[in-house]
């Protein structure tokens, strides 16, 4: 099939998204000797206009894992508002070195059902959201080498395609879809008020630059004071990570247990990025 257009649409709280999607499509782009493009709907703006892609687009659609499944709050933007008409599709997912359990495969059932026809897909590892030693520094050159491997299959099943196939790939992960993860307590309770945990503020570090109120997806931060987060907190930890100062900080307890626990379970080990082709 001739792709004149390769994109890279993807969310992405604090960046492993966003390398991985970007990268993938602009190696299949320079493969196919297609233009290649990005959009980035992680601010609520970009999330008011719907996206329709048509039969001369490959699709690299990228999005975080968030409680072993598509982030709930953005699974509504991805399954009514991104579409495509027999365009070939590239479903692709970041996971915090836990699991990745029916993220991917719920995402490409979204996309298939949306006119997508998802030729390739791949599950990576990217540094945890909410730690800094689960998953650190990833996506690293190894990932990044399956990456590589992931765009030139995509690329030569894309040029041997006369038309959009009748299945999608193969992936990982159980149809039906199971229930969002549940963070428990030591008991195995759920952890209490977990959804609504807000990351604070340190008045002492803080510079009052205002990035944090820019980049929260949920346009969550107040600009005129950043300290307060006004609306829902999806934890997709931006204003932590990306604050120039290291003001932003978590201190719920609920969600302090469930990272160490997490910390405590996962950080020793080098969970595998997967392609599926
Ligand atoms: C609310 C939330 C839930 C998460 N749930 C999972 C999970 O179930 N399994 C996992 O391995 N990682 C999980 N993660 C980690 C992210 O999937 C991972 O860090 C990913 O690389 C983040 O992508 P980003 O950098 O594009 O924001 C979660 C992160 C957040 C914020
Ligand atoms: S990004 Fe950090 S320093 Fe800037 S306003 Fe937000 S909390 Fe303060
Ligand atoms: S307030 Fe919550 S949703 Fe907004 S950037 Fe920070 S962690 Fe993400």
């Amino acid at each position: 099939m001739r792709i004149e257009t390769v994109w890279a649409v993807y969310f992405s709280g604090t960046g492993t998204t966003e390398k991985v999607a970007v990268t993938l499509a602009k190696t299949i782009g320079s493969v196919l000797g297609a233009a290649c493009r990005e959009i980035c709907f992680n601010l609520p703006q970009a999330r008011e206009k719907g996206l329709q892609f048509g039969g001369a687009d490959l699709v690299v659609l990228g999005m975080p894992v968030y409680a072993g499944r598509v982030p709930n709050l953005l699974l509504p933007y991805v399954r009514d508002q991104i579409k495509g008409d027999g365009t070939l599709a590239v479903p692709v997912v970041l996971y915090g070195n836990r699991n990745y359990d029916d993220g991917l495969i719920e995402l490409r059932n979204v996309m298939r059902e949306n006119g997508f026809c998802p030729i390739a897909a791949g599950a990576f590892v990217g540094e945890h959201s909410f730690s800094r030693i689960l998953g650190a520094g990833r996506p690293d050159d190894k990932d990044m080498a399956l990456v590589q491997e992931l765009a030139d299959k995509a690329a030569a099943k894309a040029r041997t395609l006369t038309e959009p196939p009748a299945e999608a790939v193969a992936v990982t992960g159980c149809d039906p879809i199971r229930p969002y993860y549940t963070p428990r307590d030591r008991y195995g309770a759920p952890i209490k008020d977990f959804l609504k945990a807000k990351p604070v503020t340190d008045p002492e570090k803080c510079l009052k630059c205002g990035l944090c109120a820019s980049l929260c997806p949920m346009g969550s931060i107040d600009p005129g004071d950043p300290s307060q987060v006004t609306g829902k907190c999806i934890k997709c930890c931006a204003c932590v990570k990306k604050c120039p100062s290291g003001a932003k900080y978590f201190d719920h307890e609920g969600f302090l247990y469930h990272q160490h626990e997490l910390e405590d379970q996962y950080a020793d080990r080098r969970a595998p990025s997967e392609i599926f082709v």
